[in-house]
C-alpha cells in the first residue's frame, strides 16, 4: 500500500497487516490490523513511531517514496511495544537520526528492548514542545495508557493528534479513513480493541479524557497506531472512549460455558430461556466456540455474565480457568454473576467459578447452582428460578 497524505506534507507511512489473527499472542483480530507510522515533511522531517520488525521494509519503501532515509532528522517514540517500534533499530541504522524523542519511561523501556547506548535519545516531559520548522509537536504523557512509556504527540498547526494505540481497532483496509467505513463497524471494533487492550486502565482514560479538554487542544484528526485514521467523526471515538472507560452497562447478559456431555449446556438455556422471556439480551457462548478475546468484546456492555462448567477432575473445566484468568485481569467494574454446571459425585465447580467472580467484583444475587448428572425438568424450572432472579438484579442494576 503507497504512502498516503493525510494532512498537508503529513503521510501515513505504516504497514498494512492483512493476515493477522492472533494479536500480541492474546486476543483475535478478527479484520487483520495495521501498524501505522506517520511522516511529517518539514525543516526537521520526523518519522513518528515505526512497524513491527517482520514489516521494516514496508516501512523503508513506503518512506524511501517521499525521502532518502538519510533525511530524516528526528524519530519520535510514542511507545515501545514490539509492534511499533520493532522496526526501529533498522531504521535508526539507515537513518542515522540527530534525535530520538520519547518519555523518561520510554528511555528505559528502549534500554531493555534494545540494549543499546549510542542511540540520541532526548527525554521529553509531560507538556513540552519541540519545534519541527513551521511546526510544533507538543508531547502528552500518557502513561499506563496502555504501558509505562505511552505517550501522545499532538501537532497543533495541523490539529491532529497522534494517538499512539489509544483510539485504535484491528482492521485491515486500503481505505485510511473513518469515513470510508461503516462507522457502528468501526465503534464495535474500537470497542473490541479497547475491552482487550484498555479496559483495566479505564480510570486512566478518564482522567486523560478530562485532561485533554481542559487543554482545550483542537482536534480535528486522531491517527492511532491501529487501524482507521478518524478525520470525520474524531468527537465520536472521544465520547465513545468515554463511554467504554465509564463502564455504561446494558440490561445484557453474556453465558459462557463449556461442557462434556451436554448436560451443563441444557442448563445454561434454561437460564437463558428465563432471562429472554425477562426481556434480557442474551448471548450465549461456548467456549469451544469462541475465543476468549471475543467473549470479552460481548461483555464488554454488559450488566452480567453466566459461567457454567460441569465439575471435571473436583474443579471446572480447564478452558473455563482460561477463560476466568482472561477476564479478570481486565478489571470489568459494576458486574453481576452466577455459576452452574452439572456433576457426578463431588460437584466443587459451580462454588470454584463464584469465589473467581467474587474475587473479581462480581456480586453474585444467587447461590452456584448444580444439578447431579443430566437435569429433568425440575432441575431445569431451578435454572429459569435463577434466571428469573439475574434479570431482576439486571432491571435493578440498569435502570430497565
Ligand atoms: C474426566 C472426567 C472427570 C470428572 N471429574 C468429576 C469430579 O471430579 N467431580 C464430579 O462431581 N464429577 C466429575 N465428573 C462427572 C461430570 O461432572 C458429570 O458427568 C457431568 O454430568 C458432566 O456434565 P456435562 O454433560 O455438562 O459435561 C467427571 C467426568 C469426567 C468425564
Ligand atoms: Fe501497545
Ligand atoms: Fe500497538
Amino acid at each position: 500500500m503507497p504512502a498516503i497524505e493525510i494532512k498537508n506534507n503529513i503521510y501515513w507511512v505504516g504497514a498494512v497487516d492483512w493476515n493477522l489473527k492472533n494479536f500480541h499472542g492474546y486476543a483475535m483480530a478478527r479484520r487483520g490490523t495495521s501498524y501505522n507510522a506517520y511522516l511529517v515533511l518539514d525543516d526537521k522531517i520526523t518519522l513518528f513511531d515505526t512497524v513491527s520488525e517482520k514489516f521494516k521494509w514496508d516501512l523503508y519503501h513506503q518512506v524511501r517514496s517521499l525521502v532518502k532515509l538519510e533525511e530524516i532528522d528526528y524519530i519520535v517514540v510514542n511507545h515501545v511495544e514490539m509492534d511499533h517500534s520493532g522496526a526501529l533499530p533498522f531504521m535508526v541504522d539507515k537513518i542515522q537520526p540527530e534525535k530520538i524523542f520519547c518519555s523518561s519511561m520510554g528511555e528505559k523501556a528502549i534500554h531493555g528492548h534494545f540494549h543499546k547506548n549510542d542511540w540520541p535519545l532526548q527525554v521529553v516531559k509531560d507538556g513540552e514542545s519541540i519545534s519541527l520548522g513551521s511546526r510544533n509537536v507538543h508531547f502528552l504523557e500518557t502513561r499506563m495508557l496502555h504501558w509505562p512509556d505511552s505517550m501522545f504527540s499532538y501537532i497543533p498547526q495541523d490539529k491532529l493528534l497522534i494517538s499512539s494505540d489509544a483510539f485504535g481497532q484491528n482492521i485491515a483496509s486500503q481505505k485510511l479513513f473513518d469515513d470510508q467505513h461503516d462507522l457502528n463497524l468501526l465503534l464495535s471494533e474500537a470497542r473490541h480493541y479497547y475491552t482487550n487492550i484498555i479496559l483495566p486502565f479505564s480510570p486512566l482514560v478518564l482522567k486523560l479524557l478530562d485532561k485533554v479538554q481542559e487543554a482545550g487542544l483542537e482536534i480535528d484528526m486522531i491517527a492511532p497506531d491501529h487501524g482507521i485514521i478518524w478525520r470525520s467523526h474524531p468527537g465520536k471515538i472521544l465520547q465513545s472512549y468515554r463511554e467504554f472507560a465509564s463502564q455504561t452497562l446494558q440490561p445484557k447478559a453474556v453465558l459462557v460455558y463449556d461442557t462434556m456431555w451436554g448436560s451443563t449446556e441444557k442448563m445454561v438455556k434454561a437460564v437463558s430461556d428465563a432471562l429472554a422471556e425477562e426481556g434480557i439480551d442474551i448471548r450465549i457462548m461456548s467456549l469451544k466456540s469462541f475465543h476468549h478475546s471475543d467473549i470479552m468484546g460481548e461483555f464488554s456492555d454488559a450488566a452480567a455474565l453466566i459461567c457454567a462448567s460441569p465439575t471435571h477432575n473436583n474443579g471446572m473445566l480447564p478452558l473455563m480457568a482460561d477463560f476466568l484468568t482472561y477476564m479478570k485481569g481486565l478489571k470489568p467494574k459494576n458486574r453481576l454473576g452466577a455459576t452452574l454446571g452439572s456433576y457426578g459425585w463431588s460437584g466443587e465447580a459451580p462454588a470454584a467459578m463464584a469465589r473467581v467472580l467474587e474475587d473479581a467484583g462480581f456480586e453474585l444475587p444467587e447461590k452456584p447452582l448444580r444439578t447431579k448428572f443430566v437435569p429433568a425438568h425440575e432441575q431445569l424450572a431451578q435454572c429459569k428460578e435463577l434466571g428469573r432472579s439475574l434479570a431482576s438484579a439486571i432491571k435493578a442494576r440498569t435502570g430497565l
